[in-house]
């Protein structure tokens, strides 16, 4: 069995994970650094390597131990090595519990742009341990909380009226609300994710937030935001739009930046940031087709669609101050 883990969740839960396998199984630990930089080609090269010098084989499997980059890194080298070995998901974030373990996506990035080489490789099992999030620091602790507002407010209303009722416990970590938003939220994934494996209809509407947020995410460089607080802008900015072509009703609108706030998350628009060069990435981002940017808009809360928008129309519905709320 190969460990892979980045630095920090190799020193917190490698011992747990090795204690919890057969006794006699032989282990290769590998740990790549935490963070985004450990996404590439030649990192993902490095775990192949070492892999092979231990002489790991067929017979074994990779367990992806930690968030959304080492999940997305191993399964990515699970996908590749030795023509692909299975592997299992222990996702130690609360992002990588609800979203990025879930799917079967891998990724590395590339110098022009985020996941632009991966491969469709699911894990065979996603193993969550609740107790993991206790280390877990609050600003990562709630941007994973944007994925899952994500989830709901894209497909999932009853998950999006969980989440209304229960900010505050929530906010205090409790467990049984914890694994209750957890279980509900990764099991929407799933089944969107199993009806459009490769992602060619419905599973489009998981992008939700997200041409917004990459593109922000870009233009700061991936420093200073975090990807779910991107996204909760992203969630924002795409209520605004779908309020201004009249497919929502402003008051579901208010009701998701409310929801935000109440979690945690940012909903305004990064001070400080012109529009056109916070949305600089989406033209080259890899869902615009021919000038028009294909975007997953909501039309209420749990349900959401697939549209061609304009530049323009999207640099409107940024200004700030449409959305009751947005902008404070
Ligand atoms: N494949 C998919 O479908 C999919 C979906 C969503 C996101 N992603 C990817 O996920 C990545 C982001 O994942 P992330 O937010 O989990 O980031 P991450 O993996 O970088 O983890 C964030 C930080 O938290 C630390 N950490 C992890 N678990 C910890 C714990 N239990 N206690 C203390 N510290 C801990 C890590 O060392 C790291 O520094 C992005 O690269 C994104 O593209 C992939
Ligand atoms: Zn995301």
């Amino acid at each position: 069995v190969a460990v892979i883990a980045d630095r920090r969740t190799d020193r917190l839960f490698y011992r747990s994970i090795a204690s919890a396998l057969p006794r006699g199984a032989r282990l290769v630990r590998v740990a790549v650094q935490p963070g985004e930089s450990s996404k590439t080609l030649a990192s993902a090269e490095r775990v192949l390597e070492a892999l092979a010098r231990a002489r790991f084989d067929r017979k074994g499997a990779i367990v992806a131990l930690g968030g959304g980059v080492v999940s997305d890194l191993a399964g990515f080298v699970a996908s590749i090595y030795m023509r692909g070995v299975p592997w299992v998901a222990v996702p130690t974030t609360l992002l990588a519990m609800v979203d990025a373990s879930i799917g079967g996506k891998t990724a590395v990035d590339l110098p022009s742009g985020k996941n632009l080489a991966g491969t469709f490789w699911p894990p065979r099992a996603v193993m969550s341990d609740l107790q993991m999030l206790q280390t877990l620091p609050r600003p990562q602790f709630v941007s994973g909380l944007a994925e899952v507002v994500k989830i709901a407010l894209a497909a999932d209303a009853s998950l999006f009226r969980e989440l209304e009722r229960s900010t505050g416990a929530i906010a205090r970590r409790e467990p049984r609300r914890i694994l209750s938003i957890i279980r509900h939220a990764a099991s929407r994934k799933g089944a969107i994710v199993e009806a459009d494996e490769r992602d060619t209809g419905a599973r489009m509407i998981l992008n939700l937030g997200h041409t917004t947020g990459h593109a922000l995410e870009a233009a700061l460089h991936y420093k200073n935001i975090l990807h779910g607080e991107a996204v909760a802008i992203g969630l924002c900015v795409a209520c605004n739009l779908s309020m201004r072509r009249g497919a929502m009703d402003p008051a579901d609108a208010a009701r998701v930046t409310a929801l935000l706030r109440a979690l945690g998350l940012r909903t305004a628009w990064p001070r400080g940031l012109s529009v056109s060069r916070g949305l600089r990435a989406v033209a080259s981002d890899k869902k615009s087709v021919g000038g028009h940017i294909q975007f997953i808009l909501p039309t209420a809360i749990g349900a959401s669609h697939r549209v061609f928008v304009t530049m323009d129309e999207l640099k409107r519905a940024v200004r700030i101050g449409d959305i009751p709320d947005f902008g404070k």
